[in-house]
This record gives structure tokens, sequence and C-alpha cells, in this order.
């Protein structure tokens, strides 16, 4: 954790692709659903939590990265520009959107804060929050060394939690929580055998629900955290205090007290 002082302890929220793009649609935002994220986060950040947001690439950055890898096989420098200008153009329309409803959003690529994948630096973000901010970044495509790499905003939103020693962590999907076969949201996600890989809509080239329970099911496991994967209504009533989408905790939890990690 960055700070040893009294932390700020954050709610991480994911914003999904599927969420604030429309996924089948190449290059397409979804300004109604930022609208109404808007508004409840806006309505939350008043109330004075702080909130840190990650979001995705739907179909801006998947699309961009599954459409060059198809026709050239690998992806160039200049691919990587255009996929991390494709994200930020994403990026900065959601920033707009936050602003206009009165959230001072301050935008951090995610290629800026991480070099390559899990090699980060989040001290800013702290910075940002202790003063008032709402820091957000997104999943992006980074070039190094090894050629290109995507940071998923999944594993940036786990990532900045263990570094800002978040408790919550919510994941906004089109889908209300993690569906059993009978479309039924489950509960309390234990064990990743609960869940079917029902298969995502349009592009995903990093993963589509089974990834993130399994990613949730690892961080819970060593972290005293509330994972939920819920959708923009199950948000709202979890900020508000209420029960909403899928709880993830790992079954063989090793934390037994509610004592923050050391
Ligand atoms: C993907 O980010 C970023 C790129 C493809 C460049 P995410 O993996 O977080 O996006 P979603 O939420 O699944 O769309």
């Amino acid at each position: 954790m960055i700070h040893s002082k009294e932390l700020v302890e954050p709610i991480v929220i994911k914003l999904g692709g599927s969420v604030v793009t429309v996924k089948e649609k190449p290059y397409t935002v979804n300004h109604d659903a930022i609208k109404r994220l808007s508004k409840i986060i806006f309505k939350n950040y008043r109330a004075g939590k702080r909130l840190v947001l990650v979001h995705g690439g739907g179909s801006f950055g998947h699309t961009a990265v599954s459409e060059i890898s198809q026709r050239k096989g690998i992806l160039d420098v200049i691919d990587v520009a255009f996929v991390q200008y494709k994200m930020l153009e994403l990026a900065t329309i959601i920033t707009k959107a936050f602003i206009d409803e009165g959230i001072p959003v301050t935008l951090y690529p995610g290629h800026v804060l991480c070099r390559k994948s899990a090699d980060c630096n989040f001290e800013l973000l702290y910075e940002d929050l202790e003063n008032g901010l709402v820091p957000m970044t997104y999943g992006d495509i980074v070039y190094g060394d090894r050629g290109y790499a995507i940071i998923s905003g999944d594993d940036l939103a786990f990532w900045i939690s263990s570094a800002l020693g978040a408790r919550k962590i919510y994941f906004v999907t089109s889908e209300p929580g993690v569906l059993d076969k009978e479309g039924q949201i489950i509960r309390r996600v234990t064990n990743i055998d609960q869940v079917s890989d029902l298969g995502t809509k349009g592009y995903d080239v990093t993963g589509g629900m089974k990834k993130k329970v399994h990613a949730a099911l690892e961080y819970s496991s060593n972290h005293d955290v509330e994972i939920r994967i819920l959708d923009i209504d199950g948000l709202e009533k979890v900020l508000g205090g209420g029960e909403a989408g899928s709880i993830i905790v790992d079954s063989q939890k090793r934390l037994v007290n509610r004592g923050r990690r050391k």
C-alpha cells in the first residue's frame, strides 16, 4: 500500500466497456448509460464518498485491437498509438459527461500509470483523492521492449485497490450480476465452477465474465474487500446502502478478521 497513515479508503468502480459503449457497434458510445452513471456518481461524490473510476474498452479498445490483429497479425507501434488514441477518445467523452454533471474527474491514461502490465505507479491518484478529485483511468495498451501488452481495466481496478487500500470494488457490467444457467443472479459466488461461460457480445480481447470472476476470487482470497459484479441499477442500490448484484468471495479466504491488512 502506498501510505501507512490514515487512508481515505476509496471505493473503486470499474465501468465495463459493455456499459459505456455499445459493444456490438464499433466505436459507439452509450451516452444514455454514461449520463445515468454520471448522476449516480455525482450524488455519491457529493455525499462525501471517495471514488476512483476505471473504465473499459468496449467497442473502442477491443474493436481496434481485434480488427488490427485480424488484418496484420501483430500490432506495430503505429497500431498501438492508434489504439491508445481510440481509448483516449472514449475516455474524454466520458470525462466531459462526468464534469458536466459536476464530478471533478481527473483523467489518467492507463499507459501513463503503467509502463507494462503490473508495473504501475498510483501515487498521483492517492494525492488527487486526498484533494477531493475523482481520479479516472481506463484499460489501455502499452508498448515496450517485448512488443505490446494490453492492460485490462479489471486488472487496473485490482491493482489500484491494492495500492490505495480500497475495501469495496464494484464492477458495473451489462448484466445485473453473475448469472446461472436459468439467468438468475448468483448472489454469492465462492467458486469458479459456479460460473458458466456464456460467451460475450462483440469483441473481447481481455476475457469476459469467467475471467473477471476468476480474478475477483483470487483477489478476495488475500484482501479484506467487498467485490461485487452488478449493473447500473445495482450500483445505485449498493452505493445507497442496499443490496444488489453478485458478491464474489473466495471460499478459501485466508483472512479471518475484518481488521486492516498491513
Ligand atoms: C480493454 O479494457 C482495453 C483495450 C482493449 C485497449 P477492458 O478489458 O477493461 O475493457 P472491457 O471492460 O472488457 O470492455
